[in-house]
């Protein structure tokens, strides 16, 4: 079996005495500063993630760029890493706009999805003058029309289904037909004929994206020919989707595999002169971090149960489709498992569903115990929530043997504020 190794943030290694080092930086060190729960994300591999990504792109597409698809980790401090190192950022909601214009986003390079757009949002990506909101259906560029002031125009892009399926999980695929997101080829026809009339939207082009954790090239090259049907545009956004490395067997096909395949399509059937747009999210984050946890009971029945003071409050990925997740004990991450204790990695929550890790060997794991889930970095974050009062997770940031919060754990006055009777 592989080490823990190859799926932990690249870099990590063990200190003289055994302990995990993320970066430099002790597990122990870091659950002793910032607690447990904590996510702990390498910098420097989310660094050369975004650069491998746009030199990437821009090798085998010269009128390209990058945008990261923040909801995978939308916050400040993860989407200015993505600023800094030169790319736009997508953003599905309001939340993810504000967090963007502070990590200092030139708005021009910000696209804006989602399939059910409120009137405020909307109304803040005309404000911020967002570069390009992503039509999904009419009752978008009804808004558009009413919010955009007269003799300002504002570009827009129209979400394509394409009809296109890949081996993940249903919850999901966004590009099969009958898909909520976007809009078959027959009404996408109807509502760029009423765009390119409006006087206050500028049709720029289409965008398309068939989902999430897909470890094969076949249905991203496979999305491109039903675009192009619909005619020539200036832009075209070809979406993300690429899986991560979760577990042994995962084998995520290189970055430069994934372009080879869509690029070739896209020489194939798009315009020479257009440009194009990627937003991935997974594949750039999941990763780049790790979750570190405190052991808190052992239960040796019929199953071994190791229960952590975290669990679907900090990753409902386990609980929402079924992903699987690897694990080690931060100060014998070094030992062979091969003969180790057979456990169920559970967590606090009042759900049989709150499982962290479905059968993984662990040498002799005991209370006080640090465990660290490696591949956290996507959806994680996002999807965290308060389950049984939880206070969500702090995330740290290691690079060069120093680590600095970025995001605080939420405090019990936090929880407590919102109730306001
Ligand atoms: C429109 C759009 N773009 C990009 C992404 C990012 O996908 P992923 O995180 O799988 O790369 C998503 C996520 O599903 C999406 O809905």
């Amino acid at each position: 079996m592989d080490s823990l190794f190859s799926l932990l943030p690249p870099g990590s290694a063990t200190d003289s005495d055994g302990m995990l080092l993320v970066e430099g930086c002790r597990a122990d060190a870091l659950a002793a500063e910032f607690g447990t729960p904590v996510m702990v994300v390498s910098e420097t591999a989310l660094r050369a993630r975004a650069r491998e990504y746009a030199d990437e792109l821009t090798s085998r597409w010269a009128k390209s760029r990058v945008v990261f698809a923040s909801k995978a980790f939308p916050c400040t401090a993860v989407q200015r890493v993505m600023v800094e190192e030169g790319l736009g950022l997508d953003v599905a909601g309001g939340g993810e706009i504000l967090t963007a214009i502070k990590a200092g986003v030139d708005p021009e390079k910000v696209v804006l999805h989602g399939n059910a757009k409120s009137d405020e949002e909307i109304a803040m990506a005309v404000e911020h003058r967002l570069g390009l909101v992503v039509v999904d259906n009419s009752d978008d560029v009804d808004r558009l029309e009413s919010t955009v002031p007269s003799g300002r125009q504002q570009d827009v892009l129209v979400r394509i289904i394409p009809g296109v399926t890949a081996d993940t999980h249903a919850s999901v695929l966004t590009g099969h037909e009958g898909s909520k997101f976007g809009l078959s080829p027959a009404m996408a026809r109807t509502l760029i004929a009423r765009i390119e009339a409006s006087p206050k939207l500028t049709m720029r082009g289409l965008h398309v994206h068939v989902g999430s954790q897909i470890l094969e090239v076949g249905p991203f090259a496979e999305s491109v020919a039903p675009v192009a049907a619909l005619g020539e545009f200036p832009v075209y956004d070809l979406g993300g989707g690429l899986g991560a490395r979760y577990t042994w067997v995962d084998q995520p096909p290189p970055v430069g595999d994934y372009l080879d395949a869509l690029i070739g399509a896209a020489r194939e059937h798009l315009p020479a002169e257009a440009e194009l747009i990627i937003e991935p999210g997974r594949s750039m984050v999941a990763s780049a971090a790790m979750t570190l946890y405190r052991v808190v009971t052992v239960k040796r029945g019929v199953i071994t149960f190791v229960a952590v003071d975290g669990g679907m409050g900090d990753n409902l990925e386990v609980a929402l489709f079924d992903q699987r997740f690897e694990a080690g004990l931060a100060d014998r991450i070094d030992v062979d498992t091969t003969d180790a204790e057979f456990v169920t990695v559970v967590g606090r929550h009042c759900e049989s569903g709150d499982v962290l890790v479905d059968g993984v060997r662990l040498p002799d794991a005991r209370v006080g115990d640090l465990l660290a889930v490696p591949t956290t970095g996507a959806y994680c974050y996002t999807m965290s929530n308060n389950y049984n009062g939880n206070r969500r997770i702090p995330v740290v940031f290691a690079r060069d043997e120093k680590a600095r919060l970025v995001v605080r754990r939420e405090t019990w006055e936090d929880l407590r504020s919102r109730d306001v009777e």
